[in-house]
């Protein structure tokens, strides 16, 4: 009779069937979500997330009745376990970066027949750092003046750069670097003529149409290159005059701690002298 329960049971558990929902490319800096449904709950005391990564199989959250929903020590906050029932779970992987590729499996423990479960397999794709600036090459010119705009990206694949804002540049080839982590950083320059007194900007667009596609402004104003010069100079006078509070505050000190050492030592040699002289008074 019990055979037949257990074969039964172990039916059951073998039978069931789960469906997995999520996307299998995760976008860097960008949330996750990943959820399994089984069709038949019964007997199902725990459902659990684990990870598959570089051949290491790490948990990372558990659902039971008796337990409630858990997320274990190292996976609080980045992991969010968001449904309470054993026959669908759903988690979120919140702002995801490289190390959250992997497989994310689901199961459903049929306790103590073992238990059915799925995998989703997951790759990190998109943009992890931006480098942009400028430098101004030849300020000598007339009316004119020539700026280098660079841009970089690193990210998974290659990021690609494109520009927008300034129709007349010269462009370098795109540089790009494979990094220890498996992503890669690529860097393109523009050159660019303009006015004496031009006051904009120039857009670097990355990854367009792609994961992670984002426009990165940067904004050039000859007058806030005159600005950071002045500011520069004010730090310079705020530097010194900081200095020479320093100096004085210091000088001060060492004038009143000298007096006070001269004073003990003139009172210690009159207290001294007071008492070699005492003597000679008496004999007197
Ligand atoms: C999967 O990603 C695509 C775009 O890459 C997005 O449109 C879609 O909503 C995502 N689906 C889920 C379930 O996150
Ligand atoms: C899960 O079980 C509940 C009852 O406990 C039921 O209402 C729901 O439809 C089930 N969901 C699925 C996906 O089977
Ligand atoms: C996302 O993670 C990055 C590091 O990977 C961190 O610098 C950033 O502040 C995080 N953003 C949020 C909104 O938590
Ligand atoms: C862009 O310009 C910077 C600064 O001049 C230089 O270090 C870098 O090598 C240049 N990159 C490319 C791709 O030409």
């Amino acid at each position: 009779m019990l055979l037949i329960l257990m074969s039964a049971l172990l039916f059951k558990a073998s039978a069931m069937k789960i469906n997995s929902y999520g996307n299998r490319t995760a976008v860097y800096g960008e949330d996750a979500r990943y959820r399994c449904s089984a069709n038949d709950q019964s007997g199902v005391l725990q459902v659990t997330w684990q990870r598959f990564k570089d051949d290491a199989l790490e948990n990372l959250a558990t659902y039971s009745k008796r337990f409630g929903l858990r997320v274990n020590t190292p996976y609080q906050g980045k992991i969010e376990l968001t449904e309470e029932s054993l026959n669908s779970t759903a988690i979120t992987v919140k702002n995801v970066s490289w190390h959250d590729d992997g497989c994310y499996i689901c199961s459903f423990n049929v306790y103590p027949y073992g238990s059915t479960e799925e995998q989703i397999c997951v790759s990190v794709e998109g943009i992890s750092q931006v480098d942009t600036g400028y430098i101004v090459i030849s300020p000598l010119l007339k009316d004119s003046v020539e700026i280098l705009f660079s841009c970089s990206a690193t990210g998974k694949p290659a990021p690609t750069i494109e520009w927008d804002g300034s129709s007349k540049y010269t462009q370098s080839q795109t540089t790009i670097v494979s990094n220890s982590d498996n992503t890669f950083t690529s860097s393109q320059n523009i050159t660019v003529r303009v006015p004496l007194a031009w006051d904009g900007h120039v857009d670097c667009l990355l990854n367009t149409g792609q994961r992670g596609q984002r426009r990165e402004r940067i904004p050039y104003a000859l007058s806030a290159g005159h600005k950071q010069q002045k500011g520069g100079l004010s730090e310079y006078v705020l530097g010194l005059s900081i200095c020479a509070v320093v100096l004085l505050f210091c000088s001060i000190v060492g004038v009143v701690l000298i007096w006070k050492k001269k004073m003990s030592q003139y009172n210690k040699e009159s207290v001294m002298n007071q008492r070699t002289f005492t003597p000679v008074t008496l004999i007197a």
